[in-house]
């Protein structure tokens, strides 16, 4: 394969330039960090896992009209994506009370919420993340008025679109982390989906056990973490094992 030139190297992902001005490939890492890269570990295959999980989530997500980053996956460890301006806005969505929720106010986690909360966090690793509000996000310039409510029409969206899709495969969504970025057409800018969506940004609980299907095995030392992911994949009907040819599709649950 022909070298590519490494643009930037994260804590999950490496980018790298891709073959058509505007593209990138991202590559995904088997790398996992914790509580902003305190903790670090490697997870078998999370990487191989995670571009497979994250093609299928934007490509249904895409065929329901929510604009993506996401152009193909090229290999087991690599997504051909178009190259947006990052908003550096962290939207996690949150249906039920886990994780840092549940610390901050001493809610008992797996509360369920009478309603969705949107929260904003600034994508900045040296300041640890800070929570922000939309105020922030506007009077610092990070978005505009418009651009953020794009952002939070299209969270809840998905939010919806796929609270529905891991339900009908026995999973519960707890919360997740979504990242948008600016695309430009022509003259044209619009918002949309980037980075990834996977179990290393989502908290997935299964619907009969609560067995924790995600990035918190790793951050609690609950082990079982590759066994967790390749479950994730294995519902969705896309093991890497079997090729995009014998695609199975979700596994339904009754
Ligand atoms: N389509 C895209 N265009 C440009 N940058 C992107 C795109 N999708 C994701 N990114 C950025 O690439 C990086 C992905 O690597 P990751 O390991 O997740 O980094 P981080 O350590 O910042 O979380 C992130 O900083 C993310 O914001
Ligand atoms: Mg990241």
């Amino acid at each position: 394969m022909a070298k590519r030139r490494q643009l930037f190297e994260g804590k999950a992902k490496v980018l790298f330039e891709g073959p058509e001005p505007g593209t990138l490939v991202q590559y995904f890492k088997d790398d996992a960090t914790a509580f902003n890269n305190q903790k670090k570990g490697t997870i078998t295959g999370k990487g191989v896992l995670n571009n497979r999980i994250s093609e299928y989530l934007m490509t249904r997500l895409g065929e329901i009209g929510i604009p993506t980053h996401f152009v193909r996956r090229l290999n087991m460890r690599e997504q051909l994506i178009r190259e947006v301006e990052i908003v550096p806005v962290e939207v996690v969505i949150r249906n039920i009370v886990a994780g840092s929720l549940a610390k901050r106010f001493a809610i008992e986690e797996g509360t369920a919420l009478p309603r969705s909360i949107v929260e904003y966090y600034y994508k900045k690793d040296e300041l640890d993340d800070p929570m922000i509000s939309e105020e922030h996000i506007t009077a610092f310039g990070w978005a505009t008025p418009p651009e953020l409510d794009e952002i939070m029409a299209m969270s809840l969206r998905i939010n919806d679109f796929l609270t529905g899709l891991f339900l009908g495969i026995g999973i519960r969504l707890i919360d997740f982390k979504l990242e948008f970025g600016r695309l430009w057409e022509d003259d044209q800018m619009r918002i949309v989906l980037a980075d990834e969506i996977s179990p290393d940004n989502c908290r997935l609980w299964d619907l009969k056990t609560n067995e924790k299907l995600d990035k918190d095995r790793f951050r609690r030392d609950l082990g079982g973490i590759e066994e967790a992911y390749q479950e994730v994949a294995r519902r969705l009907g896309i093991l890497p094992e079997s090729g995009p040819n014998d695609y199975q599709g979700p596994e339904t649950i009754q």
